[in-house]
């Protein structure tokens, strides 16, 4: 049995307490809005920032059920990052489905984020007021969406530097994985030091997360993915492989590296050409390695916690993120 599938085991009854604060919470007493949140609600996502938040609840020594609320609030967060980055990006697959605005059209999808933003709220206004989670989540979602921003802005550079992209990435995905730690973290300790520690934790696996969503852009199928293959590519997105590629690249490879990153060429004779640089330079290999690297700091920031079946599950799941295939 693959690790994450021991990893949900472990923490199976927690999850399905999530599941159902994901439908209590979001249901709408009007059928249409109903149905096109539930379209995006239920399953089909690996729901790796509820357990993120739990475990790390569980490595703090927290055994109560606030963890299910916050670990929704968070899922919630990234659905609709999720709804809103597929109409930026124009997607038509996610988790196995259409996307809502294939389905009903991007006014339908810009709502429907908001709408899960709106819930958030008010799922943590009804825990205390002074709960820190608020202001987590409030930074948390700001940097996401200026991390998105700084993307959609950068789009067509193609000198972003290397670190430039490591920058935003680890805003707009290392911060809400680091926030589900963190959040968790807080139900069991007030200690700096271990707080630090397991958002540390957090933030490094969000950009290892990233880099390797980046990479199986380029090697996975699309129903695997459950999103489409080559959807960075299509979109003319420069994202880590392209840039660490493009770095290598004699002056010949770089000009038809620019022509074939733009979403009118010919996809097939495209693909061809990426994946001929793939080859050339290793990038999946070194790609890997990087992202390797970021998973084994965040394992060392888990020293500072005490060894329980919580943390070695954390410590599996940074290998995970790295060895994942969708
Ligand atoms: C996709 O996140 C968006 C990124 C931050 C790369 P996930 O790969 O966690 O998506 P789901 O939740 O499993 O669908
Ligand atoms: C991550 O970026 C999106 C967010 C953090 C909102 P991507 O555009 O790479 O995510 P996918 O590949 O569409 O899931
Ligand atoms: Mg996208
Ligand atoms: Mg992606």
């Amino acid at each position: 049995m693959s690790s994450f599938k021991q990893i949900v085991e472990l923490i199976a009854d927690d999850l399905t307490a999530v599941e159902t604060k994901l439908t209590e919470q979001t249901a709408s007493e009007y059928s249409f809005v109903d149905m096109a949140v539930q379209h995006v609600v239920e399953g089909g996502g690996k729901r790796l920032r509820p357990i993120l938040v739990v475990l790390s609840a569980k490595a703090c020594g927290y055994e109560g059920n606030d963890a299910h609320t916050l670990a929704a609030v968070v899922e919630l967060i990234h659905v609709a990052s999720l709804v809103h980055d597929d109409v930026l990006d124009e997607a038509a697959i996610r988790r196995g489905r259409e996307t809502l605005q294939t389905k009903w059209g991007n006014k339908v999808a810009v709502l429907v984020g908001d709408y899960l933003h709106a819930r958030v709220l008010s799922m943590l206004v009804a825990r205390r007021a002074d709960d820190p989670a608020m202001a987590i989540l409030a930074d948390t979602t700001q940097a996401m969406c200026e991390g998105e921003v700084i993307h959609a802005y950068k789009s067509g550079d193609f000198d972003i530097s290397e670190d430039e992209y490591l920058k935003i990435i680890s805003f707009k995905t290392g911060k809400l994985i680091a926030a589900s730690c963190t959040l968790g973290a807080h139900l069991g300790t007030t200690d700096k030091q271990r707080l630090e520690a397991i958002t540390n934790y957090g933030q490094h696996i969000g950009t290892a997360f990233q880099i390797v969503d980046d990479v199986l852009d380029f090697t996975e199928d699309t129903d695997k993915l459950g999103k489409n293959a080559f959807g960075d590519l299509r979109e003319g997105k420069l994202t880590f492989p392209i840039i660490y590629a493009r770095s290598l690249c004699n002056a010949d490879e770089k000009q038809t590296l620019e022509r074939v990153l733009n979403p009118n060429t010919d996809e097939a004779a495209a693909i061809a050409f990426v994946e001929s640089l793939f080859q050339r330079y290793s990038v999946e290999a070194h790609c890997l390695k990087v992202a390797q690297g970021y998973a084994d700091h965040a394992k060392a920031a888990l020293a500072a916690l005490t060894e329980t079946p919580a943390r070695r599950a954390l410590e599996q799941l940074a290998d995970y993120v790295v060895a994942r295939e969708s």
